[in-house]
């Protein structure tokens, strides 16, 4: 079987973009796989987190993954600073990353232009950490958004630097895995594009029924269609988009109507919107509390994990260190 690799950032919550962006397909693939899914603790220290903090958000995210459908039975779910192999690894790998190109990645060049006060070596070496997850596992198949093609780029000249230097094929080169249907993007209700922790245009798995309407019932929209069969607008094509992602054909195929016969009333259509959203993401909420709340299941889960994680990335760091040259007295 192939491994599968995911990182997942430790701030925020879950928005619906995430769920059926990345999320839902990590769920689909875990019996297709053998998936290695960790919470990245480490890369959020780049920022900060105040101690008080920082564990309370792996916490809430991990309850929410696991929520949401990632089975601990089925893969490796663990957190990152619980795998000290991977530290081991980074130290390794930053002899052959060369600052210039680190330099040069648009994802450093964004956050020195954004926090300028906070360059710090940890945020340069970032895509050095990243290729240490995925290759201390020799991951073949990384999911990553656009956003982060760059650092699986950078994982694979690591890899092939590293083999070359030392003359063994201790890592494979990791590719991006592509879900079938390609990547989708779910749109934002304020008619601006991508849901994004960031834009503000988020729902949450985690909000509750009456935020979700509110949310909704406030999304963008036009003032309706004049002629039968008119092309829909950004806004509206939105609405439609969720709409086809939380409810039923019948549904989609009843307003899909109304637009193209200018009956269409937004009110009512956000209604049903949001009360399907509240259909999927309510129960799901419902568990997220529960686990949260279970600290000894957490525990468990946790802790199975890092075994699973510790045994692939200690079995790779033996072929690292032999093929470095460390020798025992
Ligand atoms: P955010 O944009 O809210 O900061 P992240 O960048 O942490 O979210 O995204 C984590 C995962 O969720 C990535 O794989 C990303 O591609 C996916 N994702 C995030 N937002 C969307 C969206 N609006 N549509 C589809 N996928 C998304
Ligand atoms: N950098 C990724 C992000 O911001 C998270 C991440 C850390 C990751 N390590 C990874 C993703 C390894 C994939 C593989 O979303």
């Amino acid at each position: 079987m192939e491994t599968v690799l995911s990182g997942i950032r430790s701030t925020g919550h879950l928005h619906l973009g995430n769920y059926f962006g990345a999320l839902r397909n990590f769920v689909r693939i875990q019996d297709e796989y053998n998936c290695f899914f960790f919470i990245a603790d480490l890369h959020s220290l780049t920022t900060h987190p105040h101690p008080d903090d920082f564990h309370a958000s792996v916490k809430i995210i991990l309850s929410e993954y696991l929520a949401a459908g990632l089975d601990p039975e089925k893969s490796a779910i663990y957190i990152q600073s619980d795998v000290p192999e991977i530290c081991e690894l980074y130290v390794l790998l930053n002899m052959l990353a060369y600052t210039g190109e680190l330099e040069r990645t648009v994802t450093f060049k964004e956050k020195v232009r954004q926090n300028p006060d906070n360059v710090n070596a940890g945020l340069l070496t970032y895509p050095v950490l990243m290729a240490s997850d995925i290759l201390v596992h020799r991951a073949q198949w990384v999911p990553v958004g656009k956003d982060q093609e760059q650092h699986l780029e950078m994982a694979r000249v690591y890899a092939r630097r590293f083999n070359g230097m030392y003359g063994e094929e201790v890592f494979p080169e990791p590719q991006n895995l592509v879900f079938k249907g390609g990547a989708m993007k779910v749109p934002g209700l304020d008619g601006s594009g991508k849901m994004g922790k960031s834009n503000g245009n988020g729902i949450y798995l985690y909000d509750d029924e009456k935020t979700i309407t509110k949310k909704v019932m406030k999304a963008v929209t036009d003032s309706g269609p004049t002629e039968p069969d008119s092309p829909m607008p950004e806004v509206i094509a939105n609405l439609f988009t969720l709409l086809k992602l939380v409810s039923t054909q019948d549904t989609v195929d009843y307003f899909t109507e109304k637009w193209n016969d200018c009956s269409i009333r937004y009110g009512d259509l956000k209604k049903q919107l949001a009360a399907d959203i509240c259909k999927m993401t309510l129960p799901i909420k419902e568990k997220i509390d529960a686990i949260y709340n279970d600290d000894a299941y957490l525990s468990k889960v946790v802790a199975s994990g890092r075994e699973r994680a510790r045994a692939s990335a200690s079995a790779t760091m033996k072929l690292v260190r032999k093929a470095v040259g460390f020798k025992a007295f």
